[in-house]
């Protein structure tokens, strides 16, 4: 049986896209993954282009494993994802050891592909954007547990000035209604209970239902009622999109988990407007207001940029002002780096690395105090958490996921593995919460 060994970087899309890799080659090849790549005979890196750091690991890695062809002449290395998406070609040009260079839309030609590069004895590449062919051209959905992520929709329109997404996945495609609730219900007829829609921006979602135009607050509700489905989350979410009718389904669903992650960058109006995000940091406020109004107990985390080009102190004591007023939970904070092809890429970036890091560092330990604080509070709840597996500091408790979004330990019989669970918070450990599960 051939052996796949898989390496993924970057966001829960590429999480998502791996797992989509990993099943269409053992339908085309019968692979098995293996977790060592000297016993693979096929070897994909699915990459990410983020930020610079992500994407200079690529080639690192691809430095590490290029002895092993020499060992074995039929190893093939594929390069995918959005680094693969950037630089085409040009990745083959740097590595001619590898075979084949596929994007995020073209993951499910990878097997023909492969036998394309054998067949040829030229390295192939394919990263065009055939975009939702790509869902008609995969397997059955296939899960262990009872969690499972469902894209819903593909690519971004934003442009967001800083970010490469819309070059490397291409514009916003929306999954027909149809295809998402089938997947759903196939999920759930095997065993799922959790399902998170996955996409660059979720609530751009827009289909059709019962013949006429639906929004992705439709399409919430309906997933609600999918039989076996008792928690729903959404990965990402644009406040651009955020309307009062999505406000008012965390009113109205009670399946929505109280959680939602909805990035803003910075809580300056300039910076904001530099960024090309397209809402101002009072739009966002007032959004969290309503949403909190609709959902009192939300938890709500975020994405910040820090070192923007042209943030001044004012601009990042704003950001800190907003993430402190809005209470935001554990957030993703990170130091602007300038990507290539991108029209912020051009603005003068005079700040020192230095001074980008402490504010880095300030935000963190900001975020981390509200975030601390968070779970303090819920000592003494009673949360309904879904079990994931076995506590990984102690075999003999459980970890389960709140709907907040954190993990919560305690002591309790392996058969409560991938069940939900009534915990009462009892303390707040330094990542994690310990608790008790009632009767
Ligand atoms: N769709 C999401 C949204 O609504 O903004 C963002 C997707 S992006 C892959 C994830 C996060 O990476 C962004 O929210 C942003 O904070 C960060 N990011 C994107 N481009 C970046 C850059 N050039 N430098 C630093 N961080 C970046
Ligand atoms: Fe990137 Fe902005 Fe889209 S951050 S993924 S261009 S919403």
């Amino acid at each position: 049986m051939a052996k796949l060994y898989l390496r993924t970087f970057g966001c829960q899309m590429n999480e998502y896209d791996s797992a989509k890799i990993a099943d269409v080659l053992r339908a085309t090849h019968g692979t098995e993954p293996t977790a060592r790549p000297e016993d693979a005979d096929l070897i994909v890196f699915n990459t990410c282009s983020v930020r610079e750091k992500a994407q200079e690991k690529v080639f690192a890695d691809l430095g590490r494993v290029r002895h092993l062809k020499r060992a074995k002449p039929g190893l093939m290395i594929a390069v995918g994802g959005c680094v693969a998406s950037q630089e085409g070609a040009a990745i083959i040009e740097r590595a001619p050891f590898v075979d084949v260079v596929f994007g995020p839309q073209t993951l499910h030609r990878l097997p023909q592909l492969l036998e394309r590069r054998r067949a040829t004895g030229t390295p192939q590449v394919d990263i065009s954007f055939p975009l939702i062919e790509k869902f008609d051209r995969l397997p059955p959905p296939r899960t262990e547990g009872a969690r499972a992520y469902v894209s819903i929709m593909e690519g971004c329109s934003k442009y967001c000035s800083f970010c490469v997404v819309p070059y490397t996945r291409g514009e916003e495609v929306s999954r027909p209604f149809a295809d998402v609730v089938a997947e759903i219900a196939t999920l759930a007829r095997q065993g799922v209970l959790e399902v998170t829609l996955l996409g660059q921006n979720v609530n751009a979602w827009r289909g059709e239902i019962a013949g006429r135009a639906a929004d992705f607050a439709e399409l919430l509700a309906f997933v609600c009622e999918i039989p076996g489905i008792e928690r729903v989350r959404y990965t990402t979410s644009h406040p651009r999109e955020f309307t009062q009718r999505l406000i008012d389904a965390h009113a109205a669903l009670a399946k929505l988990a109280p959680h939602v992650h909805l990035p803003v960058q910075s809580g300056s109006d300039r910076v904001l407007a530099a960024m090309k995000r397209g809402y101002t940091a009072l739009e966002y406020r007032s959004i969290i207001r309503r949403l909190r109004r609709a959902r009192p107990a939300i938890s709500v985390t975020s994405d910040f940029i820090v070192g923007f080009p042209g943030e001044t102190d004012a601009d990042f004591e704003a950001t800190l002002a907003l993430a402190r007023e809005l209470e935001l939970d554990d957030s993703y904070c990170f130091i602007y780096s300038p990507r290539p092809g991108t029209p912020a890429a051009e603005l003068p970036d005079t700040l020192p690395q230095d001074e980008k890091l402490a504010r880095l560092q300030r935000l963190q330990a900001q975020i981390r105090s509200q975030a601390d604080a968070i779970a303090e509070r819920m000592v003494g709840s009673v949360e309904r958490a879904l079990v994931e597996g076995v506590s990984r500091r102690r075999s003999d408790e459980l970890a389960a996921r709140t709907g907040n979004n954190r993990i919560v330990n305690f002591a309790a019989g392996r058969e409560r593995i991938d069940c939900f669970v009534d915990v009462r918070i009892t303390a707040r450990a330094a990542h994690s919460l310990r608790g008790e599960p009632l009767e």
